[in-house]
């Protein structure tokens, strides 16, 4: 069995909040945040909007683009690490509001590898023969974990959600589908680096929500060499040279760490999807924000061979290599 892709959907929270807005509350610049990110704008969770209504929104496009019912679905995987409440998982708010009662739905936390992780779970349901129609969702609405007087963080995060559809289809089957689908999926993870960057608090330690914080210079170095060895991993796995790839969809953390992946992949630039302008870092949300405007524009094709990857808290850091 093969995870195909049968369609993808996303959603943006209506209030843009821009690095000139920004600016006014915090001690920073246009041009700092530009010149050090690539960042421009970010979208803002609306007060009382949550990341399950950002991944239902996400969620009904994503089954309309596959022409899919939400009662075909048998398993809903959501990738945050902003969840409305601890518990119960935000995938069963969303099954709820897609009137799916009874298939398992479940969360998957890997902070911004977390769609990578979500899309790892359900390519092995699919191969395990224990699923046929999956939904697998990133939502994030970091606005809530951020220090908003903290501008070595506040500048870097947005919120958003997408989703996508996979679907098993025999490799022996129709033509046309035989050769699309997920190719292989990559994980890791290194729980040393906890300090690097962390929300500190939690219902287990402080009983607060917490705020994000991070030690960016070291999450750079380290999103740099952990990204450029699982995408030649990916590569590998496959027998493949990075000229087979039609298209890379980076997690979207900042211009500077995928122009360190682009180079070592010897990628031209026309190949690669760039949102981080426009959305900051979305975290789990980042990915399928990324790849359902790629494929809503055109630029991504039936049979395009495409490469996502993400790091992130942990940390983790993972690769999915599919054909459209
Ligand atoms: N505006 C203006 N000045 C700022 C800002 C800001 N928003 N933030 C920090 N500065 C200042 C610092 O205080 C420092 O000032 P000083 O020299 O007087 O002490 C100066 O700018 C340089 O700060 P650095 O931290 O050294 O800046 P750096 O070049 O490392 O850039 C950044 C910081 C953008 C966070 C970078 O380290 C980075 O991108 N790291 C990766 C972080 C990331 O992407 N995390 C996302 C989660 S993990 C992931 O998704 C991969």
């Amino acid at each position: 069995m093969k995870s195909v892709f049968i369609g993808c959907g996303a959603y943006l929270p209506q209030r843009s909040l821009s690095n000139a807005e920004l600016a006014k509350t915090v001690d920073t610049s246009d041009e700092w945040i530009v010149a050090r990110t690539g960042i421009s704008n970010r979208h803002i969770a609306a007060d009382g909007e949550l990341t399950s209504d950002l991944a239902y929104n996400a969620a009904v496009e994503a089954l309309a683009a596959a022409g899919m019912a939400a009662t075909e679905l048998d398993l809903i995987v959501l990738a945050t690490a902003t969840p409305d409440e601890t518990f119960p998982a935000t995938a069963t708010t969303v099954q709820a509001r897609l009137g799916v009662a009874g298939i398992p739905a479940f969360d998957v936390q890997a902070v911004c590898s977390g769609f990578i992780y979500a899309l790892a779970v359900a390519d092995n349901f699919i191969k395990a023969g224990q699923a046929r129609n999956v939904l697998v969702i990133g939502a994030e609405t970091f606005s809530r974990i951020l220090d908003w007087e903290d501008r070595t963080t506040c500048v870097l995060f947005g919120d958003g959600a997408g989703a996508v559809v996979l679907r098993a289809e025999a490799t022996n089957g129709d033509a046309g589908t035989a050769q699309r689908g997920i190719m292989s999926t990559h994980l890791h993870a290194d729980g040393r680096h906890h300090d690097m960057l962390y929300v500190d608090g939690g219902p287990s330690s402080t009983g607060t929500a917490g705020f994000l914080r991070m030690r960016g210079k070291e999450v750079f170095r380290h999103a740099v060499g952990n990204l450029a060895s699982v995408v030649g991993e990916a590569l590998e796995a496959n027998n493949l040279d990075a000229d087979a790839i039609d298209w890379l969809v980076p997690h979207q953390a900042n211009q500077r760490i995928i122009d360190h992946t682009v180079k070592k992949l010897k990628l031209p630039s026309e190949k690669v999807v760039l949102t981080v302008a426009r959305h900051g870092n979305t975290s789990a949300a980042s990915v399928p924000l990324a790849l359902n405007e790629a494929v809503s524009d055109g630029r991504i094709k039936q049979g395009d061979v495409i490469l996502m990857e993400a790091m992130g808290g942990g940390f983790t850091w993972g690769a999915v290599l599919a054909r459209w």
